[in-house]
């Protein structure tokens, strides 16, 4: 309901926004939710490339992964009449705000410059809204990745688990060691972040399209279903007891300082690995989530651009035609984790991990093998996105039970279309 709310006004919003006249020449207000450092660092590219253009930049950072927080202020912000000129934003967020009429159109731009021939449809999808472009992608991310600590992995003989079980068999190790085994962050968005890996691990991604996608009841409390949710409660078997509510970033952190063998997490967790000085193959390993080899779930940050007048209309164009410039994406994409949201781009500059994304991105999309994360916005839209939230940290938290949440999960889903 919070976030169905969130769109509900409408026409009223278009004409606010429309009277929305603050915006200063030569600058642009980006609202977004880049607040660790490793994702700072990847924000400060793009604001050093604008401000050697001359283009300034007024900063309005949301704290709060995967965008939820960044949402409601920009519900506030455009409800005053006060829009940013360019908004961080994520799938079906971005198709609920174009339809409500408050975007702007960058056709001109996206043709002159040959979007429509680089970004990947799967893309495509949310940067266009009815035939016009909307927003600029800034890269590609996926979600069902392993992040280890180094020493810990050499310690247990670095073997990566190809599967559920050798996950359980290298946690197991890693409580031996003396550190926590999986860190974690309790928060919706990061329950349902390991919740989809699981989905994916478990059922493959025809499942995943079945359940998460299509919303099919009878996946949604299949035997395959509860089995996910068995290990969701044997995977919290692994977290330490102070997991709840705590950060992404400093989830990163346990496994970056050594006091935490592994962390499940989207490949932004790269980012702060970075940031620490660390060598991907070295220092840390990143690999898929045991069990979902070969497919890919992902999401895309793209900066939805608001209408908000002709003084900084030039800014604004300003500024999408550098997130989608082929040299931006890669110095950005190389500090953020993520991969171009161009496919003509080489992977030269990449490290190993991102290496492996860029080729596994592409390998899955041939093979019919990605699929929109659930988590972050890219499978349904944010009122279903949140019943599947409430059901899976109620049921992590232990609130529910397996039994429970099998009933509860069709129902909240049925109740949020
Ligand atoms: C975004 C990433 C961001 C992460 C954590 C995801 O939804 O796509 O860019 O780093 O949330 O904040």
């Amino acid at each position: 309901m919070r976030r169905i709310a969130k769109f509900a006004a409408g026409t009223a919003l278009a004409t606010l926004v429309a009277g929305a006249v603050h915006a200063q020449e030569n600058s642009v207000e980006v609202l977004h939710w880049w607040t660790s450092g490793g994702e700072a660092a990847a924000l400060n590219v793009l604001k050093e490339n604008l401000e050697e253009q001359g283009i300034a930049w007024n900063d309005m950072p949301v704290a709060g992964g995967a965008g939820t927080n960044a949402m409601t202020v920009l519900r506030a912000r455009v409800t005053s009449g006060d829009a940013p000129t360019a908004v961080q934003m994520l799938g079906f967020d971005i198709k609920e705000w174009a339809d409500l009429g408050v975007v702007a159109n960058l056709n001109d731009l996206a043709g002159e410059e040959g979007w429509a021939e680089v970004v990947p449809d799967a893309l495509q999808e949310f940067s266009k809204y009815d035939g016009q472009w909307i927003a600029a992608p800034v890269n590609v991310h996926s979600t069902n990745w392993l992040w280890i600590n180094g020493e810990a992995f050499d310690a247990y003989g670095g073997e990566e688990p190809q599967n559920l079980e050798e996950l359980y068999a290298m946690l197991d190790a890693f409580k031996e060691q003396g550190l926590v085994p999986l860190a974690h962050g309790g928060q919706p968005w990061q329950d349902a972040t390991l919740w989809e890996n699981v989905v994916l691990s478990v059922g493959g991604i025809d499942f995943y399209r079945d359940a998460v996608i299509n919303l099919d009841e009878e996946a949604l409390s299949s035997d395959t279903m509860r089995e996910v949710f068995d290990n969701m409660t044997r995977l919290a078997g692994y977290f330490d007891e102070n997991f709840s509510g705590r950060d992404w970033n400093l989830a990163s952190a346990m496994v970056i300082e050594g006091d935490a063998g592994a962390q499940q997490m989207g490949d932004w967790a790269k980012g702060e690995f970075l940031r620490a000085d660390m060598t991907p193959g070295e220092d840390f390993v990143c690999m898929r989530f045991p069990g979902t080899q070969g497919d890919v779930l992902f999401n895309s940050d793209q900066f939805v651009m608001f209408e908000v007048g002709e003084a900084s209309r030039d800014a604004q164009l300003a500024m999408a035609s550098a997130v989608m410039d082929p040299g931006f994406q890669v110095a950005f994409n190389t500090v953020k984790g993520s991969v171009p949201a161009r496919t003509d781009i080489e992977d030269t500059e990449f490290d190993a991990c991102g290496k492996k994304g860029m080729a596994e991105l592409a390998e899955a999309a041939e093979n019919d093998a990605l699929a929109g994360s659930l988590a972050h916005g890219h499978a349904q839209p944010s009122s279903v996105q949140e019943a599947f939230f409430d059901v899976i940290t109620q049921h992590l938290n232990g609130q529910l039970s397996t039994d429970e949440a099998l009933d509860r999960l069709p129902q909240a889903i049925a109740a949020a279309q």
